[in-house]
């Protein structure tokens, strides 16, 4: 059975399909449009799906779309009602805008793709995220916990799964949260209020926390309270967003947190007002944490489980993460690659697969691979073409090459089979570095990421190592497997390790196993045999604003305009002129100083 996914017209748009219940390939649209979170609907995502699997829309048994359209539109309609005459303004913003072209869904699929209106199948919004964590993970079964903005009305679910020996599928979730209470939401409002981008700059929020003590955390309490039923409310005089598109907070909100940052103005963490924006993150996140770790704690009470599937955006904040491993309960927890909407096309397929058709059981591989690969051949000829030093090299040759590069200093662009489904780089288009000095990073920054000075860079270390350098956990090596949780670096590892340790002492450590990424795997040996420390920094293979590279010549051409020093796909280094000569140079020189110091 051949069943295409779709997730779309709200953010990170994505295809994903499974054939006879195994995923074949999955990918955001943006990786294919470059237009960073991309929401169009996703027919490059979709085209390149169908022909790497060389099939045509005929062939496909079901489409299904990652959410109901029209429970949606009744949920804008109903809240628009509620809010009147407030929202008169902002609900034909709202349709628009939010709703756009998500009611006709079913009319663009069929005349996109041909597809008959039977074979269209549609999801609950959370059953996506529910699906795409639990289907996906290496457990037979497991609780499951939900929490994003808003699907249709749902906005936090718990429940359970089944994978049973018979080979049927349960998922059932049996509580839920609805619009305007959410969690999701509440961090999205206090990403606004402190300048930064709604549903993209959520992770902002949560670097800054750490330069923040949570001196807010009684006003934050007072926008969201608990109910007695171990749920939550929002108090709507402090939020804006479901009246008007203008302002997700109200007056009263600044009222209570004082005025709002402006997103043009720099965080000067040494001035009271930028110390005021740490703590006012630090205090959001503190509750985000604590209402999550409750909810969790009463949902390993109910279900008894060992395993918590996690997904929706607010599985995205590893630190949360890290404190419902540590905290709720649980003996294991599972995050997918890719918790947020775009993984809602692979779990909307696999719902479809498991729950709707019934088919059996399948274990589905523990990778994030699913994405267009590289061609590293097609490296090597535009790079030749641009008259760049290119060497076409044996496995081991390259891998202590670059391991050298990266002994030396050198920023490497590194490219391997399969781009990542999801938002993290986790080896395959990660740019490497060295972690030891922080001068590093803000060589990476300045040169090619340009991010703000509080957001971390991250490491990845063989699990055989990960010990060493990191306070995991038990359970702490899987969430880390697809950089799902923040963790302490060891004490006596943090001047070692300050490119890629945030200012209160963590990281969000990839804790790499051999099968997954073999050549990365390779690389960190070889590189811990140079420097004596098997730890690399590894960051998304991108510019500011630029989706991650996909294409060996959009590697490429990231290459050529910003610091990366040297860049690899499949057996082929491109080096830079200047970088290569400039290596050329200092070996010579610390070859001659060496012999000079020896004939003295
Ligand atoms: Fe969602």
């Amino acid at each position: 059975m051949k069943i295409l996914g779709i997730s779309a017209h709200y953010h990170d748009s994505a295809a994903a399909l499974v054939v006879d219940g195994m995923p074949v390939c999955a990918v955001q649209e943006e990786r294919l449009s470059r237009r960073k979170n991309d929401a169009g609907f996703p027919m490059n995502a979709i085209e390149w799906c169908l022909e790497s699997a060389g099939l045509e829309p005929e062939h496909l048994d079901a489409v299904v779309f990652y959410e109901r359209p029209m429970l949606k539109f009744d949920r804008i309609l109903t809240s628009a009602l509620r809010a009147f005459p407030r929202s008169w303004r902002s609900f034909p913003h709202a349709m628009k805008n939010t709703l756009g072209e998500k009611v006709w869904v079913k009319g663009i699929i069929t005349s996109q793709l041909g597809i008959p209106g039977q074979k269209i199948l549609f999801t609950d919004h959370h059953a996506s995220h529910a699906a795409a964590a639990f289907l996906t993970a290496p457990t037979r079964r497991a609780a499951i916990l939900t929490a994003d903005g808003v699907g249709e009305w749902a906005t936090l679910t718990v429940g359970e799964g089944e994978r049973r020996s018979g080979g049927s599928t349960s998922i059932t979730l049996s509580r839920e949260v609805k619009f305007p209470h959410s969690l999701g939401l509440l961090y999205s409002t206090f990403t606004a209020y402190l300048g930064f981008k709604v549903n993209e700059d959520e992770y902002k929020v949560m670097g800054l926390a750490a330069y923040g003590r949570p001196t807010m955390v009684d006003q934050v309490r007072t926008v969201i309270h608990r109910l007695p039923d171990g749920a939550f409310a929002l108090a709507p005089e402090f939020f804006e967003f479901q009246t008007t598109a203008e302002r997700s907070y109200s007056s009263k909100f600044i009222d209570l947190f004082g005025p709002a940052r402006h997103p043009h103005d720099a965080i000067d963490l040494d001035s009271p007002e930028g110390q005021r924006f740490a703590d006012c993150a630090a205090s959001v996140q503190s509750v985000l944490e604590e209402i999550l770790v409750d909810i969790a704690r009463h949902l390993r009470r109910e279900t008894g489980l060992d395993d918590l599937c996690i997904a929706g955006g607010v599985a995205l904040n590893g630190v949360a993460n890290a404190r419902l491993l540590t905290e709720a309960g649980f003996a294991r927890v599972f995050v997918p690659p890719a918790p947020g909407d775009a993984g809602c096309a692979l779990g909307a397929a696999l719902y479809a697969d498991r729950v709707y058709f019934g088919n059996p059981d399948r274990d589905v591989p523990d990778h994030p691979f699913w994405g267009p690969d590289v061609d590293g051949g097609h490296l090597a000829r535009v790079a030749r073409e641009d008259s760049q030093s290119v060497d076409e090299l044996d496995n081991t040759t390259l891998i202590d090459r670059i391991a050298d590069d990266l002994a030396g200093g050198r920023i490497v662009g590194w490219m391997e089979g399969a781009c990542e489904f999801g938002p993290r780089a986790l080896g395959h288009r990660s740019l490497l570095a060295a972690p030891h000095d922080a001068a590093m990073r803000d060589r990476l920054n300045a040169q090619i990421k340009r991010r703000e000075e509080f957001r971390p860079f991250a490491p990845v270390v063989p699990i055989e190592s990960a010990d060493r350098f990191f306070d995991l956990p038990p359970g702490g090596a899987r969430l880390a497997r697809f950089m799902s949780g923040v963790f302490a670096v060891r004490p006596e590892c943090r001047s070692r390790l300050a490119a890629v340790t945030h200012v209160d002492g963590t990281a969000r450590v990839q804790v790499l196993e051999r099968e997954m990424a073999p050549r990365l795997h390779a690389l960190l040996e070889a590189y811990g045999r140079r420097s004596g420390i098997p730890v690399l920094l590894n960051t998304s293979f991108n510019v500011a604003g630029e989706p991650i590279v996909t294409t060996a010549l959009e590697g490429y051409l990231t290459f050529r305009r910003c610091g990366i020093d040297v860049l690899v796909a499949g057996s082929t280094v491109v080096s830079k002129r200047t970088a290569a000569a400039s290596l050329k140079e200092s070996r010579e020189w610390s070859s001659s100083s060496v012999a000079a110091s020896t004939v003295a």
